[in-house]
C-alpha cells in the first residue's frame, strides 16, 4: 500500500518534470513571426520573399522551392545553380531574392528551419505577365461582301488572362449582332452580321488584364460592294465663256475606276477643255468634271461612270449655257 503512494508520487514527480522540459524547450525553440508573404511581380522584375524568424540560436534558415523540391539556399549560402537567386539576413528576417523573374519563377517557396521536428512556413510568388496579342492567331485585313458576316477574332496571352475589347478606331458606334448599336464589344471574338458598308473602317481590339502596358491591335474592316452614283446638281447652268464644274457622288469598294462621257459619245480626257478628278474618302468618292470656258458645243447630257469588280453605274447631268444678259443686254431669256 505505502509503495504504490511511493509510486504514484513518483510518477506525478517526473510528469512534472518532463512537463517542465517540454515548456522550456518550446521557448527556446524558433518560432515564425508573422504569416508567409504573398508577393506579386511583373515579369522581367527582380521579386524579394521575406522569411522572420525569433530565435533562431544556432539552427539554420533555407529557402527551397515547393514544386520542384529544390533547396535554394541555406543560411547564408547560395546551394542552386541558378544565378539569379541570392539571399540576405539581417535583425531575424531572411530574404530571398530573384532577378529577373520569368513566368516558371511563379509558384509555392518554402522557408524552413531545421528544428526537430523541422518547422516551414510557405510563401507564394506570383508572376504576372502583361498582355500580348498573337499577331497570327489574330484577324489581319478583313474583307467582306456587303450582306455577309463577318467574324473578327483577337488572342491575347497574359498572366492573368487577358480581356479583350473591340471599339472602332475614329469611336464611331458600330452594329453588332445583327442591329444593335453599341460603342465597344467585349470577348475573343467579334461577330458581325450581314455587314454594311458603313461598317467599313479601322477597329482595335485592345487586350488587357491590369498588368500594364496594355496593347491593342489594329484590324481593318473593308466592305465590298458595287458601285452606286448619283448627281450632285442634274441641272447646271452656266455663262458662256465661263468655266462649269459638274459632280458625282459614288459609293464603292474596291476603289473604282470613272470616266466621263458627254451625249453618249467618248470617253472625255483630261486636257484644256476639261479636268477630270477625283477625291476619295474611304468608300465616299467625289468625282468633279471642270469644264472651261462655255461654249455652245459644251452644253449637253454628261454623264458620269463608275466600275469596279462587283458592278458598275452612271449618273446624268446636263449642261446649259445661259447668255450673259448685262454683257450683251439681252431680255431675261435662259
Ligand atoms: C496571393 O494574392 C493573390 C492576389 O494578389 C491572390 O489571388 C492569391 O489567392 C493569394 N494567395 C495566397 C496563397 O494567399
Ligand atoms: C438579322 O436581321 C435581318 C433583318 O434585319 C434578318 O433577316 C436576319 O434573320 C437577322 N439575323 C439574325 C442572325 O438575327
Ligand atoms: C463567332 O464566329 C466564330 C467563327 O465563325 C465562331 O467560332 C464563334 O463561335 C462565333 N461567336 C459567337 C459569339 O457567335
Ligand atoms: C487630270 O489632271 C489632274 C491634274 O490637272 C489630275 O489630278 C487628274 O488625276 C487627271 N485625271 C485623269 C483621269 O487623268
Amino acid at each position: 500500500m505505502m509503495g504504490d503512494f511511493v509510486m504514484m508520487w513518483l510518477q506525478i514527480f517526473v510528469l512534472g518534470i518532463s512537463v517542465l522540459f517540454r515548456c522550456t524547450d518550446s521557448v527556446d525553440l524558433p518560432r515564425f513571426v508573422g504569416p508567409g508573404s504573398n508577393v506579386t511581380v511583373a515579369v522581367g522584375r527582380d521579386a524579394a520573399l521575406t522569411c522572420r524568424v525569433d530565435n533562431l540560436q544556432t539552427f539554420k534558415v533555407a529557402w527551397l522551392r515547393v514544386d520542384t523540391q529544390t533547396i535554394l539556399t541555406i543560411a547564408g549560402h547560395v546551394i542552386t545553380k541558378n544565378h539569379r537567386i541570392s539571399v540576405n539576413h539581417g535583425d531575424g528576417a531572411w530574404t530571398l531574392g530573384l532577378k529577373d523573374v520569368g513566368s516558371s519563377d511563379g509558384g509555392r517557396y518554402m522557408c524552413q528551419v531545421n528544428t526537430e521536428p523541422m518547422m516551414s512556413q510557405t510563401h507564394q510568388l506570383q508572376v504576372v505577365v502583361p498582355p500580348d496579342i498573337d499577331d497570327e492567331a489574330s484577324s489581319g485585313e478583313v474583307l467582306v461582301k456587303e450582306g455577309e458576316n463577318a467574324a473578327l477574332r483577337c488572342v491575347a496571352s497574359g498572366t492573368p488572362p487577358p480581356a479583350i475589347a473591340w471599339r472602332r478606331e475614329d469611336s464611331r458606334h458600330f452594329k453588332i449582332n445583327n442591329q444593335t448599336l453599341v460603342s465597344k464589344w467585349a470577348g475573343e471574338w467579334m461577330n458581325l452580321t450581314s455587314v454594311e458598308r458603313a461598317a467599313s473602317g479601322a477597329y482595335l481590339c485592345i487586350a488587357t488584364n491590369g498588368v500594364p502596358p496594355s496593347v491593342s491591335k489594329r484590324i481593318q474592316i473593308n466592305v465590298m460592294f458595287a458601285p452606286s452614283v448619283w448627281a450632285g446638281r442634274v441641272a447646271v447652268r452656266t455663262l458662256m465663256g465661263s468655266a462649269a464644274t459638274l459632280q458625282c457622288s459614288a459609293e464603292a469598294y474596291p476603289a473604282p475606276q470613272f470616266h466621263w462621257t458627254l451625249n453618249g459619245e467618248q470617253r472625255l480626257v483630261n486636257g484644256s477643255k476639261f479636268k477630270l478628278s477625283v477625291s476619295s474618302r474611304g468608300y465616299r468618292h467625289t468625282l468633279s468634271l471642270l469644264v472651261s470656258e462655255m461654249s455652245r458645243d459644251d452644253a449637253g447630257a454628261y454623264r458620269c461612270h463608275v466600275e469596279n469588280s462587283l458592278g458598275k453605274a452612271q449618273a446624268e447631268l446636263f449642261l446649259h449655257s445661259k447668255w450673259n444678259k448685262l454683257k450683251l443686254g439681252m431680255p431675261s431669256r435662259e
